[in-house]
């Protein structure tokens, strides 16, 4: 395992969902072999356009889909906006969907989690998060779902997650991933053999 991308699907400075993903990093930066961590900016892709797809594509879509490539896991955190996953989101998800039949996403392992200050964890914008995975033949990786309820207060004083229950739930996401990783490069490695 050397790299693992980061996209929170939230843009807001003081996003929990970019709170949990900062925690996800200290994680996997402190494992054995410590990966190279790397967060993805979504917020800088333009709007999906078929036309500028076809001009060859913004700098920063070409820049998502090389660090795409090159990752051996993504570990997506997402809000719910309305029972779904924010616009900004699914765009960079579209982007990376693409180009048909060569997506970074296919094959590719990615953790999902949900963070909000409700009750409720934004869990109900896992789903269609996990089904638009499928639809880009990523391998999602299996867990019991990860869903920081009340998210906002678990918190410290420097806005980091550092609520000891949402540490170890995120610490067994971590190495569900790890190990997703693991077990798809061992069946490519027999598939080539
Ligand atoms: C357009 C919009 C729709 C929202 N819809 C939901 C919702 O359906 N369920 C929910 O729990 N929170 C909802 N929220 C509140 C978000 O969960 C909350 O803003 C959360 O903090 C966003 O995550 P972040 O802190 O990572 O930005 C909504 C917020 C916005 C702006």
């Amino acid at each position: 395992m050397s790299r693992v991308v980061l996209i929170s699907g939230s843009l807001r400075r003081g996003s929990v969902n970019s709170a949990a993903l900062r925690a996800v990093r200290r994680i996997v930066e402190s494992a054995p072999g410590a990966p190279e961590v790397i967060s993805l900016p979504i917020g800088r892709l333009p709007f999906y356009d078929g036309d500028v797809e076809r001009s060859g594509a913004a700098t920063a879509v070409q820049a998502a889909r090389a660090l795409v490539a090159d990752a051996d896991a993504l570990v997506i955190s997402t809000p719910s906006y309305n029972g779904a996953v924010p616009g900004v989101l699914k765009n960079a998800l579209d982007w990376l969907s693409r180009p048909d039949g060569a997506s970074p996403l296919a094959g590719r392992v990615v953790a999902v989690l949900s963070a909000s200050p409700s009750g409720r964890g934004a869990i109900d914008a896992q789903p269609a998060l996990m089904d638009l995975l499928d639809a880009c033949e990523a391998v999602v990786v299996e867990h019991p779902p990860v869903a920081i309820r009340r998210a906002d207060r678990r918190l410290d004083a420097a806005g980091e997650m550092s609520d000891p229950e949402v540490l170890a739930a995120l610490r067994g996401l971590v190495d569900a991933t790890f190990e997703a990783v693991a077990i798809l490069a061992g069946q490519r490695r027999s598939a080539l053999a």
